[in-house]
């Protein structure tokens, strides 16, 4: 087993271990005097995943009740966390009882909100079963829905009590939701590790995923431990998402996949800075090539003003300027804001 710790203001565990699902009850007993444990699933997962968690949590004393929503980013609303809280209440949740995610990052964000707020709190532990869900969104303790308005817009910061990664729930992940969330590993890579580009680059990611899971969650945990609540560091996180936000909106959420979207993010502001002299000579071109390697684009479909004038509704703008994540070379990358009034020149557009 790999573990990786993280120290937040309430510091866990990630652990990563083949079929770990068998062992849940068994990892999370002795940190909770809970008597219930509520899991929380999608359509998708809980057939599939749902029995072998809740045998284990009973073999270690749990009493357990399920619950299952639509699989898909469109249950990731309120509506769906209000059927949970009355699920919670008709399981007899108490204040010291703990909720399990199990599933993508729909279901963790979703139940970690519920947990965070049923009342005022309650424990929660992730069991990620996507890529993404694995490398990105079960650490950092961000939980959230979307509006009818926009994506994420009500959550809370709530750390799990634990995160238990099964990379063999990997094999019966749809492959399009695998090259998703490889577009965010090959992010980790460009803003924090030049070995796992390399790596990746070298070899097939299939064939070494436990390191990727491993390699991604520390870089995620050194960047959440900084900056737990993202007022500072944490938006390097965000490397390839300015613009990869722009193309998802412009795609009305339904052409490109979010790690689409955030590939070809990435790889139309790496060629600009490149050209601009902020990036290294080179970096484009490789960049390019691993993203290619992985069925993953390194184009869009819009005019280059089109995705920058959607950058300026983006969450992260402050409505003057806009922060931008630039890689300085492989590796290592730097956050640079630009006025929205620089907009024209920066990215050599006309400002009509
Ligand atoms: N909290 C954060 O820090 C953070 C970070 C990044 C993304 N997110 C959120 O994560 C969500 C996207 O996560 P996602 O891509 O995991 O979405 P998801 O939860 O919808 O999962 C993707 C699909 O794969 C299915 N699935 C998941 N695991 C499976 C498995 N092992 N076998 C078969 N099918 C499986 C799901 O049912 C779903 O259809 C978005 O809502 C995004 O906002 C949150
Ligand atoms: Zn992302």
């Amino acid at each position: 087993m790999k573990t990786v710790a993280v120290n937040t203001g309430r510091s866990y565990e990630i652990y990563i271990e083949h079929n770990i699902l068998d062992r849940a009850g068994a990892y999370i007993r002795p940190l909770t005097k809970a008597m219930r444990a509520a899991v929380v699933s999608d359509t998708n997962v809980a057939p599939i995943y749902a029995e072998r968690v809740i045998k284990s949590l009973q073999a270690a004393g749990f009493e357990t009740s399920l619950f299952v929503f639509e699989a898909g980013e469109g249950s990731k609303r309120l509506s769906t966390i209000e059927k949970m809280y009355a699920h919670f209440f008709e399981h007899n949740i108490t204040r010291t009882d703990i909720g399990i995610a199990l599933g993508g990052g729909v279901t963790g964000d979703m139940t970690g909100f519920a947990c965070a707020s049923y009342l005022r709190g309650i424990d929660f532990v992730q069991i990620p079963t996507s890529l993404l869900a694995q490398v990105d969104s079960s650490v950092g303790g961000k939980t959230g829905v979307d509006l009818a308005v926009g994506k994420n817009l009500v959550g809370a910061f709530w750390q799990p009590r634990l995160v238990l990664i099964d990379p063999e729930t990997l094999h019966t992940l749809p492959s399009m939701f695998f090259t998703d969330g490889l577009g965010e590993v090959i992010k980790y890579g460009c803003i924090r590790s030049r070995s796992l580009f390399e790596r990746l680059e070298n070899e097939n990611a299939r064939d070494f995923i436990d390191d990727i899971i491993f390699e991604c969650v520390s870089i995620k945990r050194d960047v959440v431990e900084n900056d737990e609540r993202d007022t500072g560091e944490r938006a390097i996180l965000n490397f390839g998402h300015t613009f990869g936000h722009a193309l998802e909106k412009l795609g009305n959420y339904t052409s490109l996949t979010h790690g689409e979207a955030v590939s070809a993010g990435a790889a139309i502001l790496t060629r600009i800075a490149e050209s601009r002299g902020l990036t290294e000579p080179g970096t484009s071109e490789r960049l390019d090539k691993l993203l290619t390697k992985y069925a993953l684009p390194t184009k869009a479909d819009y005019p280059l003003k089109e995705i920058v004038a959607a950058t300026r509704g983006d969450k992260k703008s402050t409505g003057k300027s806009v922060s931008f994540v630039f890689l300085k070379n492989i590796g290592e990358c730097f956050i640079q804001k630009i006025d929205t009034s620089d907009f024209a020149g920066f990215f050599g557009i006309d400002n009509g």
